[in-house]
């Protein structure tokens, strides 16, 4: 598969989209549990027809750049460095492009993109956030959910649009809220089902792309 693709591109001849490989790009901020089960997924070819081609994490001390690197994946740090959003984006914006990024997967990327780089990118940028979205969007979502008194909360992998974890859903996962549960039982259940989600998720979205 990979022989036919570097021929095809020497040759500069385009590939049905049924034989593209889709090249993701991930953008972390910290711990990178998402962006490691992302890459596993992808290694162990439970997402068929992509490939984790880079990470890119605006703190240069996250902790999942080691397992990034550990995984073979190229990382990049693009920090912030006092500039604005607009600038700090294009320089993200810039590095994508130059790794032919298909699909940006956010994975615990503490920042809000500028409106540019959401335009660039439209349809192609993808966040997880830990509940059943519309509810408990932003901050301390477990917090929120537990707040609430909900019975069950969970977790929703979206496209990324102008509004705050408000974009078109992708798919969900419901974890139910138990009794005692604190914010750290409930995150920690409903990571796990992050997990297998943000991989189901990338595969339905590159469905989508090749149709
Ligand atoms: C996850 O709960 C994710 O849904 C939210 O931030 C957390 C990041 O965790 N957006 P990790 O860095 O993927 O481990």
């Amino acid at each position: 598969m990979l022989a036919l693709v570097d021929i095809a591109s020497l040759k500069g001849i385009r590939l049905p989209d049924s034989e593209k490989v889709w090249r993701l790009g991930i953008l972390i901020s910290g711990r990178g549990s998402n962006m490691v089960a992302l890459a596993d997924a992808v290694r162990d070819g439970r997402v068929p027809g992509a490939e984790v081609a880079l990470v890119i994490s605006d703190q240069a001390d996250a902790a999942g750049l080691a397992s990034a690197k550990a995984r073979g994946v190229e990382t990049l740090v693009i920090e912030r460095r006092g500039r604005s959003r607009e600038d700090h984006d294009r320089e993200i914006a810039e590095a994508l492009g130059e790794h032919q990024i298909d699909i940006i997967c956010l994975a615990g990327y503490m920042r809000l993109l500028s409106p540019e780089f959401i335009a660039t990118f439209r349809n192609r940028i993808l966040n997880i956030h830990p509940s059943l979205l519309p509810r408990f969007p932003g901050l301390h979502p477990h917090k929120q959910a537990l707040e609430a008194g909900v019975a069950a909360s969970g977790c929703t992998v979206h496209y990324v649009d102008e509004t705050l974890d408000g974009g078109p859903i992708i798919a969900q996962r419901t974890v139910p809220v138990l009794p005692g549960d604190t914010e750290e039982s409930l995150a920690a259940r409903i990571l796990e089902q992050e997990h297998k989600l943000y991989a189901e998720a990338v595969g339905l979205v590159i469905e989508r792309l090749k149709h």
